[in-house]
């Protein structure tokens, strides 16, 4: 097979599997690759495959941009471009320095400690719901709700009103399969349908203020500097994306590494000791977001590669932690390993995720009650992937396990 070959763009290409094998030919024979897209803006982008580059790229946003272009895959019209631009994620410093200071006020470690009980009692409700019957799919039974509660938690979502916020979160991801959107305009009217509830809900936090986070960021305010309410939609919205598929599908595909390799399972069953190591194994080894994009802000050299002004450039979470000359024997699944200096929450830069100990609690959460609840779960049937060449997704894994009462908290 030639290197032309390597097709990263089409999302059929990750069905069957994330096509390591290339990423591995990628890193040793054209670590940083012009690769053709001809159905994008620009005729192709630059795959940055290598961990140091990938890590370089990621910090050194003067010369790789996020606000140039975004930072997705697609190629947008100056609208919905602008409409990208006034999220966080799109954002360069000294603009997107003053917005992280200002949403930080909301997301401190305590915020994070006093969710760990919802959390936990969340988790066990997901599993009273399936643990009599001894079988469920576990993507859409267990490791889809978790994140949508915590979310709904974290943001202060009435009860009554979370089915309201699944539903939209639910049409807004999952761009490229079937399976999920119906249209790309069913995920705008979503957007739209969510910003609207956005403004109303943030009315009420002002009047009527509590502890949680859109309370928190509707009364940010740093030396006079305050959030506007576009600013909180949009805000709102890269939540609802960025906390849901991301958690959903690193739960999922760690069920699947363990289901690959039972002995880790029962490692960590013996000592759960081990959970902090394994969860970092975990974010290396599924890297739920397999790409960020930068744009060229100037003329750069990379990898010994010259990138011109303008040029588009992906970089691979999920090539960079297998790279081998940084993890030992990178395909191993090993929850002791150490160091593991990852980059699944992004590689020390500006944007680095702001959800990380969020999602690691999560994580470490709902292991330590299936490990409880179920130890004995298993595969019961034929595990269903994404079609998404941007998040490393499994749409449904039917599994097993011996039935049990509810704990019922
Ligand atoms: C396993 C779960 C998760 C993974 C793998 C993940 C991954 C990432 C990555 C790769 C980035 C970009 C980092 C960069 O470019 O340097 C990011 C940014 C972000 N994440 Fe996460 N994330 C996860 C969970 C969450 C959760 C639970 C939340 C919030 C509820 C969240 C909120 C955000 C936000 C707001 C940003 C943008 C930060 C900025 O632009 O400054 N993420 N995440």
């Amino acid at each position: 097979m030639e290197l032309t070959d390597i097709d990263l763009c089409d999302p059929g290409n990750f069905v069957d599997g994330v096509p390591h094998g290339w990423f591995a030919r990628l890193r040793h024979e054209s670590p940083v690759h012009w690769h053709p897209d001809p159905d994008g803006f620009a005729e192709g982008f630059w795959a940055v495959t290598r961990y140091d580059d990938c890590v370089g790229v990621n910090r050194d946003y003067e010369r790789f941009s996020s606000h140039r272009a975004g930072t997705l895959f697609n190629d947008f019209d100056d609208d919905l471009l602008a409409q990208q631009r006034m999220m966080m994620l799109n954002m360069d410093p000294p603009m997107h320095t003053r917005y992280r200071r200002l949403v930080n006020k909301g997301f401190t470690p305590r915020m994070i400690r006093d969710l760990e009980a919802r959390v936990v009692a969340s988790t066990d409700a997901i599993l009273d719901a399936v643990c009599e019957s001894g079988a469920a799919d576990f993507v859409e039974h267990i490791s889809a709700e978790l994140p949508l509660q915590v979310i709904a938690d974290l943001m202060g979502v009435p009860q009554d009103d979370r089915h309201l916020v699944f539903d939209w979160s639910n049409r807004m991801v999952g761009a490229n399969d079937p399976e999920y959107q119906e249209s790309p305009e069913a995920g705008a009217q979503a957007a739209m349908e969510l910003y609207a509830y956005a403004d109303q809900l943030c009315q009420e936090k002002r009047l009527d203020p509590h502890t949680d986070l859109l309370s928190v960021l509707t009364h940010a305010d740093i030396d006079g500097d305050t959030l506007s309410q576009l600013e909180l939609d949009m805000f709102f919205l890269l939540l609802a994306v960025a906390g849901n598929e991301t958690t959903r599908n690193l739960i999922s595909g760690a069920m699947v590494a363990f289901f690959d390799h039972p002995d880790q399972w029962e490692k960590l069953r013996a000592d759960r000791s081990l959970l902090p190591s394994a969860i970092e194994e975990m974010l290396r080894f599924v890297s739920p977001v397999m790409h960020f994009r930068r744009q060229a802000a100037t003329d750069v050299v990379l990898g010994g590669q010259k990138i011109a002004e303008g040029d588009k450039v992906l970089f691979w979470h999920i090539s960079a932690n297998r790279d081998e000359t940084v993890f030992a024997d990178p395909d191993r699944f090993d929850i002791e390993r150490t160091p593991n200096n990852h980059m699944a929450f992004g590689g020390g830069g500006p944007h680095f995720c702001l959800g990380a100990n969020l999602a690691r609690m999560e994580i470490r959460v709902m292991f330590d009650r299936l490990l409880d609840r179920m130890p004995d779960i298993r595969p019961d049937g034929q595990v269903q992937r994404l079609r998404s060449n941007f998040i490393n997704g499994v749409k449904h894994i039917p599994v097993a396990f011996a039935p049990s009462a509810p704990v019922g908290r």
